[in-house]
């Protein structure tokens, strides 16, 4: 290259770039690249074997005849709603509060919802929204999916780490975090949590913690943010949203369309129906400053994804349980597999100091080992043994190796699940005997 050619330091560009979670991704994704023959435990993507193209154009249709019927046949009108800029807050908020309404019992103001480019842009604008000065923080569950600790540094908003238990988040730790922030001059704006099925644990809160948390939140004066993409992969008869059980907009709620909807659509949204005093412009919400960040960020949400996902509602009577029944026996019967596999091969007194939780429903098994399982121990793995699994630091935001690694199997064949067990086996039984 020129020896002219600019070169920028990293430490002149945003302090979030020199930190590992922003290498954690492009990792993981490179490693994978790597072995393309290995058997990924490592990737919480949802199963393709249903992936079917001619879905997209159906479900587009099927939102075009819903919309030129609300707009009296106006086909300008359904030509411009799809193709061109559109809301910012989105198009098919009433859809949406019509699904939350029916899989989640939660009723929600359309208007309160701004439709994002996936649930990450969501909780990338609620952090920026929420933290205004330098001691604003923010409470989460640590271990955390990779994105809220990246989303936080982003806008510079330290994570207090709560404790969890096999229960979920331990409310007595939190309570502890947030009367020690509080001392030392912080203000804790809210706290994340994924009630169900969370990344990385698949931890489940109970009904009586969530209905504590919202007490604490009430009593403490901080926001919950519940974040739930994985809810409806589980029993139907689980414990409710905590958003349903809110009856004071404590909750902001941060929906995805990844898991139940379609994935490469990128849609999520906010229901953030929190008023907003002092504007200039009347009474507002959570959600009409939300869509002023975004109007920012990503202008909107690209109306014809929108639409895709409306068409996949509307054929579904807004039900994404109904319209998830093979995912959902799929990512259950792969679970089930997962368990019993790890029994048959660790269980007993086979492997001394390996164990693992089980979780009823969503993605993730976390399986202890006896070593420090670390980036480096994932390369030999996958080198030695082409499996793949995920090292349990890359979701405390720090490089210090943990004893546990995230095992996800929602997007493999049972044949897959077999196979990479062994593997597994192999690579840890081998590990702990040295
Ligand atoms: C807990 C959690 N929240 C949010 C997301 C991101 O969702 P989306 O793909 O809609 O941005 C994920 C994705 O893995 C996740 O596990």
């Amino acid at each position: 290259m020129n020896s002219q050619a600019v070169e920028l330091a990293l430490g002149t560009l945003h302090e979030s770039l020199g930190s590992p979670v922003s290498e954690s991704m492009n990792f993981l994704n490179e490693v994978a690249q790597r072995y393309p023959d290995a058997i990924s435990f490592a990737a919480g993507r949802p199963y393709e074997g249903f992936f079917d193209l001619d879905d997209i154009h159906r479900h587009l249709e099927t939102y075009r005849r819903y919309l030129t019927e609300r707009l009296g046949g106006d086909e300008a009108a359904v030509s411009r709603t799809v193709m061109q800029y559109g809301r910012t807050k989105g198009i098919i908020h009433e859809l949406i509060a019509r699904h939350l309404e029916v899989d989640e019992g939660i009723t929600a103001d359309p208007e309160s919802i701004v439709v994002t480019v996936g649930c990450q842009e969501a909780l990338y604008l609620t952090l920026r929204a929420l933290r205004r000065r330098d001691t604003d923080v923010l409470l989460s569950v640590v271990p955390a999916y990779v994105g809220m600790h990246g989303a936080a540094q982003l806008v510079d908003m330290p994570v207090l780490p709560v404790e969890e238990t096999p229960e979920g988040i331990d409310l007595d730790h939190l309570v502890a975090v947030v009367e020690r922030a509080k001392a030392d001059g912080l203000t804790p704006r809210a706290c994340y949590v994924v009630p169900d099925f969370a990344n990385p644990s698949g931890v489940r809160l109970s009904l009586e913690a969530r209905r504590r948390l919202l007490e604490l939140a009430a009593e403490h004066d901080f926001l919950i943010l519940e974040d739930n993409p994985y809810g409806l992969l589980g029993d139907p008869d689980g414990p409710p949203t905590i958003k349903s059980l809110d009856d004071a907009a404590r909750v902001v709620y941060l929906g995805s369309f990844a898991k139940t909807g379609i994935p490469g659509a990128r849609v999520g949204y906010v229901l953030a129906d929190q008023r907003v005093a002092g504007g200039h412009g009347g009474p507002e919400t959570l959600a009409d400053q939300l869509a002023k960040i975004k109007s920012m960020v990503t202008v909107n949400t690209s109306p014809i994804a929108q639409a895709v996902i409306a068409g996949k509602l509307l054929e579904n009577g807004c039900s994404l349980r109904a319209a998830n029944t093979r995912e959902i026996e799929t990512y259950r019967s792969n679970l089930r597999q997962v368990l019993d596999g790890l029994e048959r091969r660790f269980g007993g007194e086979k492997a001394p100091g390996v164990s693992w939780n089980t979780p009823s429903g969503g993605f993730f098994v976390l399986l202890t080992v006896p070593f420090a399982a670390d980036d480096a121990l994932l390369e030999s793995s996958a080198q030695l043994h082409r499996v793949l699994w995920t090292p349990l630091h890359h979701f405390y935001a720090d490089p210090e190796p943990r004893r546990v690694i995230r095992l996800s199997f929602s997007h493999l064949r049972p044949q897959e699940i077999e196979e990479g067990l062994d593997r597994l086996a192999a690579f840890v039984l081998g590990r702990s005997d040295g």
